[in-house]
């Protein structure tokens, strides 16, 4: 393993990005906010056997903050992160200042519209208008073949699929499956947050999850009746909902009814004390 080489300016990335085209060689792209965990290295990992070159990207991208979240809290470890990245594969670490994502006089955004809206992007206003900038960004800089994120946010996977794909950048978007922890809680930055009591209580949103795909694998496709199942859980263990919602997987578009044969997918998030956390699965009815 050798330790990777840290980017810190658009020049940098260039640089970087014209000598990896004239060698020939295929670039994924894996963008972080840091705090890793074995869901970012499995991405990482991925990107390796599907290019020659993996860049990794750490930053904790104030443009997807609301003012009152935990953006000056956010979980840091810039010495174990690179360690990590060298581990899985990255060879080269972009770590930009705030400063030089967004210098002085800085006021141009992308907004991806139907898809941002509701779940996720209906409680966070202005978070996909963050998210897809800063990945518009990353992408129109590094310009990889293949960049790659995870389904545990699932919204800002189909957000991040429609801004490459409308503004045609050229990249395949790879999105991989939720790693969990062996008892089932997704593995998230913010679980650091978490108390050991609130760490127990957080299991109840897989558990809702779960409960819902084997009712849906079992012939349920009544929406309400299944998001009753997923629910239970929550109430009983005291944690705040913020939503649960049960949605086309690629639309995202709201459903009464899961079909047979039309992925559907369930999206939670909820409060732990003052720490939100998501997850989603996939329903499917035989
Ligand atoms: P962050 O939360 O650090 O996540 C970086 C990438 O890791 C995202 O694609 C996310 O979906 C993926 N990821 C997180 N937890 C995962 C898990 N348990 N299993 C699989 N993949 C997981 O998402 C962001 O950062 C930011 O919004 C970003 C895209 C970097 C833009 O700022």
């Amino acid at each position: 393993m050798t330790t990777p080489r840290v980017l810190k300016t658009p020049d940098e990335v260039r640089w970087f990005e014209r000598d990896l085209r004239r060698r020939g060689q295929r670039l994924a792209l894996v963008p972080t906010m840091g705090f890793l965990h074995e869901g970012h290295l499995s991405l990482m990992r991925e990107g390796r056997v599907r290019c020659d070159v993996v860049a990794a990207t750490i930053f904790v991208n104030p443009a997807q903050f609301g003012p009152n979240e935990d953006l000056s809290r956010y979980p840091r470890d810039q010495e174990g992160d690179l360690t990590k990245c060298g581990q899985a594969g990255a060879s080269v670490v972009y770590c930009p200042e705030p400063s030089t994502v967004y210098p002085p006089g800085y006021q141009t955004y992308v907004s991806v519209e139907q898809v941002s809206q509701g779940l996720c992007g209906g409680r966070r206003p202005g978070h996909f208008r963050g998210v897809a900038t800063v990945v518009t960004k990353l992408l129109s800089l590094f310009r990889p073949d293949v960049a790659l994120f995870g389904e545990k946010d699932y919204q800002q996977l189909q957000v991040i699929k429609a801004l490459a794909k409308d503004l045609e950048l050229g990249v395949e978007i790879v999105g991989l499956p939720t790693v969990r922890e062996a008892d089932g809680l997704a593995m998230s930055s913010r679980n650091v947050y978490l108390s050991a009591e609130d760490r127990a209580r957080a299991l109840s949103l897989s558990k809702g999850l779960f409960a819902m795909k084997a009712a849906a694998e079992g012939g349920e496709a009544n929406v309400a009746r299944l998001v009753a199942l997923g629910l239970a859980p929550l109430t009983q263990a005291k944690v705040k909902v913020d939503y649960l919602e049960v949605r086309d997987a690629d639309t995202l578009a709201p459903l009464t009814t899961v079909t047979s044969g039309r992925p559907a997918r369930v999206l939670v998030a909820a409060f732990l004390g003052a720490t939100r956390l998501i997850d989603n699965l996939a329903l499917t009815v035989p």
